[in-house]
């Protein structure tokens, strides 16, 4: 009897220190994660002034989610406070922010790559979504933020998680947005506007970084442990009981992102409705033919829009300055 106590107690203490030591180097290696050096060259984006442009990026602005984390005026916004530990706020990104001394390809880097200028990953951020931005609609994006007027705010950037979070991120288990993109692909060609089912696929980028690169759904990696599992939205996949079921018309499944709402009346959780419902009723449409379409009509990874065949076996890319020797260094 002494003895199973002492070995059970024994067993115990060993498992004790076992999780104990696994959470020590967890911790330790997200501090090293996110203090890693991420070697990227993006292209520089062109900033431009005509109205027609801002007006695009005002709708990019509104619809694509910076709004949710860095507020209608570009100077910064609590996203989410659990009161459990889970803290995030996105900083202020008017010119009297961290990107008053931003060169042209820093924006690139940081939107499409989720990449500082000092070559550090930006966490909780989904540069995932944004990486299939045409080039046009970055130009337009970050001209429109460019002329947001320059506000002081004491608005910092928030990123407080709990430690088992730290610890999964430190052990790779919730990658960052730089360790889930593809840094060689070359921007998506430009999408002309049109309920098509190449313009769904386009607005569906802005729903990978909850739903997934394949939008299966699951436990969205570093929320909330209360958060609920997001949905399987994958195009042409979803059977009577799938959510996307509930949504006959695209009149039903546009009215769901005004309104946050089933068409039950139940509230949806999590999905970040103020942006969403910005959506125009064109991009919306579209979202709601490409999610429908049959298996095999689309390319099934959201992720991987066509690129130019490679040139001379290496993965080349609009995106990216290719290597010098020596690796050319990030300004900044
Ligand atoms: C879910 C929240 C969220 C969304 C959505 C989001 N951001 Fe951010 N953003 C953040 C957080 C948090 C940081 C700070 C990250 C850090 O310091 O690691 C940040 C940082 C930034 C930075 C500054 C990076 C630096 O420190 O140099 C820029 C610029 C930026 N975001 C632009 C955008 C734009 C443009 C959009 C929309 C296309 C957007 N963000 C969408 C949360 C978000
Ligand atoms: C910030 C994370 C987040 C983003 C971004 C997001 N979703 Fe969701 N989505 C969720 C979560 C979580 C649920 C499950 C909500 C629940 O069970 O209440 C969900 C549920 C859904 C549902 C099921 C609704 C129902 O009737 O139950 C649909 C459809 C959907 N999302 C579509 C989309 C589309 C399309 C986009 C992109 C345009 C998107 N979501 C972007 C997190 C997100």
């Amino acid at each position: 009897m002494k003895r199973w106590i002492k070995w059970t107690a024994g067993g115990a203490m060993l498992l004790g220190m076992i999780v104990a030591a696994t959470a020590a180097s967890g911790l330790y290696l997200a501090e090293q994660r996110r203090n890693r050096y991420i070697d990227i060259k993006p292209r520089p984006v062109a900033y431009t002034t005509d109205a027609q442009t801002i007006e695009r990026g005002r709708y990019l602005y509104a619809s694509r989610g910076c709004t949710d984390c860095h507020g209608a005026q570009g100077t910064g916004r609590e996203f989410v406070n659990d009161g459990k530990g889970t803290r995030i706020a996105g900083p202020n990104i008017t010119s009297a922010g961290v990107v008053g001394r931003y060169q042209p390809e820093d924006w690139n880097s940081v939107i499409r790559h989720g990449v500082k200028p000092n070559g550090r990953p930006v966490m909780v951020m989904p540069s995932e979504d944004y990486n299939r931005l045409t080039n046009e609609d970055l130009n337009a994006l970050v001209s429109y933020i460019r002329q947001l007027p320059p506000q002081e705010s004491t608005q910092q950037a928030v990123v407080d998680l709990p430690r088992p979070a730290w610890v999964l991120y430190g052990l790779g288990v919730i990658p960052d947005a730089a360790a889930r993109i593809d840094h060689q692909l070359a921007p998506s060609r430009p999408v002309p506007a049109g309920v098509t089912l190449a313009n769904g696929q386009y607005v569906a980028n802005m729903c990978i970084g909850c739903h997934g690169a394949d939008l299966s759904g699951g436990k969205i990696p570093g929320g909330p442990p209360d958060w609920p599992a997001a949905s399987d939205i994958r195009p042409g996949s979803h059977s009577a009981d799938s959510a996307l079921a509930r949504y006959p018309n695209a009149a039903s499944f546009v009215a769901m992102l005004r309104t946050g709402k089933r068409p039950d009346g139940t509230p949806i959780q999590v999905m970040p409705f103020e942006s969403l419902g910005q959506l125009s009723d064109v991009d919306a449409q579209a979202l709601y033919l490409y999610l429908n379409a049959p298996v095999g009509s689309v390319k099934q990874e959201v992720g991987s829009a066509p690129t130019q065949p490679p040139a001379q076996g290496t993965k080349s890319s609009a995106n990216t300055v290719p290597s010098g020797p020596g690796g050319l260094k990030l300004p900044g």
